[in-house]
């Protein structure tokens, strides 16, 4: 299978406000589009945007690695499944630095994901610090090895998004993309060669409407993970539709 482009929508803890009539451009724009278009949500929110969205992947932004017990609090992956999720993010910088979680931790999240039936979109990417001390390929590399499930399948994607560029209007340039997007497929193709041409490589990191289309021509960038433009449907609407007019180049 042939990997499909992805602009996924990570909405963290916003989105009260979202008005179904809003994003009802995106629903209408992912209904003939090349692209998968997912938005992971608030869990609460997960089955009203699932009713108002139905073209769209809806998703959870966590879930535990077990599928149910005494953890209060958490949410297993087979719950977001039940609200109405078909995708879920692991290991979101956020999560890694402000809940401490490991690389152990995302690889057991994935693999719940994957046996619930959800995609995963697991989530890597390096501080300032290490890329100053230009260690930032060998960096991601090991968090990668550490957070992939042993069992690959297309229904894992994997999202690059540098710490410094998430929510600070800062992006990574085009060779500093390209050098991380080709590393990460070099390195699929080693550990999963029957892989490496279904897994997408999305970016992330203040991907809005002015930059997509260049990013998105990026060799081996397969769509976006969108933090703050995936709000509102006037900010999410031109990434998607920068997408698209990439896929359909493709
Ligand atoms: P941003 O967030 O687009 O607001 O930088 C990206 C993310 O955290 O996934």
């Amino acid at each position: 299978m042939i990997k499909r482009m992805m602009i996924a929508g990570n909405w963290k803890m916003n989105g009260r406000d979202f008005a179904a009539e809003d994003m009802h451009a995106v629903n209408e724009a992912a209904h003939t589009a090349p692209v998968d278009v997912a938005l992971c949500v608030p869990a609460t929110m997960i089955r009203d945007c699932a009713a108002a969205m139905p073209r769209l992947r809806i998703g959870g932004q966590d879930c535990h690695a077990a599928s149910s017990g005494a953890f209060t609090g958490w949410l297993s992956a087979e719950m977001l499944r039940d609200a109405g999720a078909s995708i879920v993010l692991a290991g979101h910088s956020e999560r890694r630095t402000l809940a401490c979680e490991t690389d152990a931790d995302v690889q057991g999240k994935a693999v719940a994901a994957l046996a619930a039936g959800l995609r995963v979109i697991i989530c890597v990417g390096e501080s300032a610090e290490v890329r100053e001390a230009g260690e930032h390929i060998a960096y991601v590399l090991g968090q990668l090895d550490g957070s992939l499930p042993d069992q690959l399948s297309e229904n894992v994607i994997i999202a690059y998004e540098p710490i410094w560029a998430i929510g600070t209007g800062k992006t990574a340039t085009p060779d500093d993309v390209a050098e991380m997007h080709s590393a990460i497929r070099v390195h699929l193709e080693g550990i999963a060669p029957e892989h490496q041409d279904s897994i997408a490589i999305l970016y992330g990191g203040s991907v809005n409407a002015t930059n997509a289309a260049a990013l998105f021509a990026i060799p081996d960038v397969d769509g976006a993970l969108v933090g703050g433009a995936s709000l509102k449907a006037e900010s999410f609407l031109p990434v998607v539709a920068a997408g698209i007019a990439e896929a359909a180049n493709r």
